[in-house]
């Protein structure tokens, strides 16, 4: 049976990778893990605001050789639409339905106040997927960092005003890199048009994060998003910092962290194949680049270095794909490029550094479908993330990017 032999492959390839990781481990941690403030200040390190950055560098980075030889598909994503002609038929029955003590999310929840709304959400999501792909990518991570910070309230979108100059979306984990604020923004507009005031931004959010998924797996992702989410009205760029995990984390800090949302070992897991898509910027991983220590594989240290600034700063700090394989695929590329020591961020590479979490990457690599099923299941998980009420300040806003009033 294929189940039996891929059990067997995978047992077999726990002994290697089990032998591996014991000395896998770098030595003398990079400096960036001892000091506050590291000498050239990459993002995540600093959050004062960039002079004036010049911020499209996403998708021009530079065509690149594999590092073992094979696959050429190495270049940046380019705007390739997404295979199918049409837009995606509206997904079969979900998953399991997320465990919350709050409020109860509901799949179908706006059947009756406005039936359109998904496929609105869907259409305006597939418009930009055709036009760039990567936008795919900026919108599932956008869910993510909205459900880690005050739940999955919308409050990733609200922009600065003189009352509040500093929301969630300045914050470092989130400028300059986070992106598809123009695909909620457009959605949104489309439904107040025949529905005014019903939808909220964070059910937006939620259902766009699904249909990237989608159309970014080919189908191989297809679940229903359970709605009922309000906006929230509080948005902090200090909580973004403090509750979104960056790059530079080892496995205890991220179970730590994931924990704190009620998200286990497993979500953590499965969740990091989403690195399987999009890009990083160099600042977000040069910390694992010689003459620093890391485990990462040096034919893609060297490849990487090739990309990227020895010390990038907000004016020179350009993108990479994080997939060298498949960078526009939601696919389980990501457990096997992690295996070969091909992934950027020290995050990633800490998933090798437990036998728990070694063995959860090589299920997800070897057992048919797992990952596929275990990613939807974790993404209405997430999505159910301290959900708010009326009671507690939930609105449903007129304008994603501002609050009422
Ligand atoms: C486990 C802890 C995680 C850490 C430390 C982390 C960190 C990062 C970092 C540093 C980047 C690159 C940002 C840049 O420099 O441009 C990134 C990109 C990305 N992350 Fe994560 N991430 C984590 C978990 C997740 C989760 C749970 C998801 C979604 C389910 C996710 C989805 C993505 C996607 C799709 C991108 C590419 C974005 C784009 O191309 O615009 N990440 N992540
Ligand atoms: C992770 O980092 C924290 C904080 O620096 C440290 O206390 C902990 O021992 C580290 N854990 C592992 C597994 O390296
Ligand atoms: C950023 O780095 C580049 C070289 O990598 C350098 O030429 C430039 O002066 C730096 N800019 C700032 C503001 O530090």
């Amino acid at each position: 049976m294929a189940n039996t032999l891929a059990i067997v492959i995978l047992f077999a390839s726990l002994g290697a990778v089990a032998a591996q990781f014991k000395s896998a481990a770098p030595a003398a941690a990079p400096s960036y893990y001892t000091s506050s403030q590291p000498a050239a200040a990459p993002s995540y390190y600093t959050s004062s605001q960039p002079a004036a950055a010049p911020r499209d560098s996403y998708g021009s980075s530079a065509p690149v050789q594999s590092p073992d030889g094979s696959a050429p598909s190495y270049t940046a994503p380019a705007a390739s639409p997404p295979s199918p002609a049409t837009p995606p038929s509206p997904p079969p029955p979900s998953p399991t339905p997320p465990p919350s003590g709050g409020p109860k999310l509901r799949v179908g929840f706006y059947r009756r106040s406005c039936p359109q709304a998904e496929e609105i959400v869907r259409r305006a999501v597939w418009n930009a997927l055709s036009q760039n792909p990567g936008i795919g990518a900026g919108l599932i991570r956008l869910h993510f960092h909205d459900c880690f910070v005050q739940g999955c309230d919308a409050s990733v979108l609200i922009d600065p005003t003189a009352a509040n100059p500093q929301p969630e979306k300045l914050s470092p984990p989130n400028f300059p890199s986070l992106r598809g604020f123009e695909v909620i923004d457009a959605a949104k507009e489309a439904i107040e048009k025949v529905c005014p005031g019903k939808v909220s931004c964070a059910d937006i959010i939620a259902f766009a994060s699904r249909d990237a998924s989608q159309i970014l797996s080919r189908g191989r992702i297809n679940f229903r998003m359970p709605a009922g989410r309000l906006d929230g009205r509080v948005s902090l760029s200090s909580e973004a910092l403090a509750f979104l995990p960056p790059p530079f984390f080892n496995l205890s800090q991220l179970i730590v962290n994931f924990r704190a949302k009620n998200m286990d070992v497993d979500d953590l897991v499965v969740l990091s194949g989403a690195h399987t898509i999009g890009l990083s910027h160099c600042s977000s991983f040069t910390d694992r680049l010689p003459p620093n220590p890391s485990d990462m594989n040096p034919r893609f240290a060297t490849l990487l270095q090739r990309q990227c600034p020895v010390s990038p700063n907000f004016t020179n700090d350009p993108t990479v794909v994080q997939d060298i394989v498949t960078p526009d695929r939601l696919d389980t590329r990501y457990y096997s490029n992690l295996l070969r020591h091909n992934v950027l961020f020290k995050s990633d590479a800490a998933l090798l550094t437990s036998r728990r979490t070694t063995r959860k990457v090589l299920e997800n690599v070897f057992i048919p479908k797992r990952w596929e099923r275990k990613f939807a299941k974790a993404m209405v998980k997430m999505a159910a993330i301290e959900i708010k009420t009326a009671a507690n300040g939930g609105e449903i806003r007129n304008m994603c990017r501002v609050v009422n009033n």
